[in-house]
């Protein structure tokens, strides 16, 4: 196989000779001088890899996977400099010395490696340290500085009309937090961002697209996303925070591709990380390669991929059971993988009639997909408001309640003098009452 390849800038071109004089096994198709003629050849199918000398352009997470997206392999020439480049997932790292026998070796390497996907999807080629580069050059291969952890990440995800996402994400991830478990609570709604505001946090911590904006320059890990999260005392608990975009129009600071190293970093700091996703998952734009404008929804996508559960969360009226069977059918052709559990928040007779929860069955069974219902969490104004007027969860103002021992019940937190179950009981005396 000949693979077809593009360099970038005068330090990779100056390669050039030396690839023709081998006669394979790649062939350099294009001598790039910009960026733009770069991304536009790749995205047109003219090659399978770059060459980047390290320096000619500002690299980051997001064009390496766009690259990758289009199925070009980055290779990226360093010179060995003590303070290098910062690592990029999915880039190859060869010392821009080495021979051109060895840079053509990386190049079908990596191209091998990318179409077996033997070390993961796109974006997750192995890499490198180009920090390591002997002086001798020889391609580098290196484990990943710091291991992945085994941390898991929930997402709490719904379709508009505010369900209940960040109430549901908040006052699970409090409940763990205050269990002892070590979590981290992630708002990456890119359409309204409201953890920061419901725990009464300052704008300018915007947590997340500070990470997003690290880490899309590579070299991300744990340590860097422990000193961004906030710490928020809960109940003698400790619960990490990575607060949202202050404004919807900051959208694009939270890039998939930084968003997906954020996501593995959490892996490594917390054993449970809930991330509280926007609803929309239109992917319209991702139709226009010609392009490297950023995606809307890309963040929630990303998120749901990288999700080891899901929670879709709907609201309990005429409105929100319709919009969320519609919602789990566009989530079903957008990541087949997925398995949500069902949640309905704000359950109350009022909406769907005596004995709200056979109600929502019955509906279910007849529209739904297969999968069960997981959860209901009755209504309660008074407190969710007091929980948010506190900036807190419903466990320090309202512990007792009954939709505080439902979202326990649903985060598998056992609550101290509760039966599992009390507050489905108490439910049903209480907020069925047949009106007189
Ligand atoms: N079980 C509930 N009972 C009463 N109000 C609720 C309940 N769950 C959420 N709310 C309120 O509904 C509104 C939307 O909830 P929120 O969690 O912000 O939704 P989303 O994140 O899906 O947009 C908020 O004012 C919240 O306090
Ligand atoms: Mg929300």
């Amino acid at each position: 196989m000949n693979i077809p390849v593009l360099t970038l800038g005068p330090a990779a071109s100056a390669c050039v000779p030396g690839l023709e004089r081998l006669r394979g096994p790649v062939t350099v198709v294009r001598r790039c001088e910009e960026l733009a003629e770069l991304v536009a050849a790749c995205q047109s199918g003219l090659a399978r890899a770059v060459i980047i000398a390290s320096g000619a352009v500002e690299l980051t997470a997001s064009l390496v996977d766009r690259l990758l997206f289009a199925g070009v392999v980055v290779v990226v020439l360093t010179d060995g400099s003590p303070e290098g480049p910062a690592i990029l997932d999915g880039a190859e790292y060869v010392a821009a010395s080495v021979d051109p026998a060895a840079l053509a070796e990386a190049v079908s390497r990596a191209v091998d490696r990318f179409d077996a996907g033997s070390a993961g999807s796109r974006g997750s080629l192995a890499y490198a340290d180009p920090r390591d580069v002997p002086d001798v050059a020889v391609p580098v291969q290196a484990d990943p500085p710091q291991p992945p952890g085994d941390g898991r990440i929930t997402a709490v995800w719904g379709p508009p009309g505010g369900p209940g996402r960040t109430t549901v994400a908040l006052n699970m991830a409090a409940e763990l937090a205050a269990a002892g478990t070590s979590v981290l609570l992630i708002d990456a709604d890119t359409y309204g961002a409201s953890v920061g505001a419901a725990l009464g946090l300052l704008d300018e911590s915007a947590g997340l697209p500070q990470a997003c904006r690290i880490a899309d320059q590579g070299g991300f890990d744990g340590t860097a996303l422990a000193r961004i999260a906030v710490n928020v005392a809960i109940k003698g608990g400790r619960l990490r925070v990575l607060t949202g975009i202050t404004r919807p129009d900051r959208w694009p600071e939270l890039r998939p591709a930084a968003l997906g190293q954020v996501l593995e970093a959490a892996r490594s700091i917390a054993d449970v990380t809930i991330v509280d996703c926007g609803f929309c998952l239109e992917t319209d734009e991702e139709l226009s390669f010609d392009t490297l404008a950023p995606r809307r929804n890309g963040a929630t996508l990303r998120c749901l991929d990288a999700a080891d559960s899901l929670i879709a969360v709907g609201g309990a009226d005429a409105v929100g059971v319709p919009r969320l069977v519609k919602a789990l059918a566009e989530l079903a052709d957008v990541v087949p993988t997925a398995a949500p559990r069902v949640v309905f928040n704000k359950v109350r007779a009022t909406a769907v009639g005596r004995a709200p929860e056979n109600q929502l069955r019955q509906a279910w069974e007849r529209f739904g997909p297969a999968a069960g219902i997981s959860a209901f969490l009755p209504v309660d104004y008074a407190a969710v408001d007091q929980a948010l007027l506190a900036g807190t969860a419903l466990l320090e103002t309202a512990p007792a309640s009954r939709l505080r021992l439902a979202i326990a019940e649903l985060a598998e937190v056992p609550v101290a003098g509760t039966r599992r179950g009390a507050g489905a009981a108490t439910r049903r005396r209480e907020v069925f009452r047949q009106p007189r």
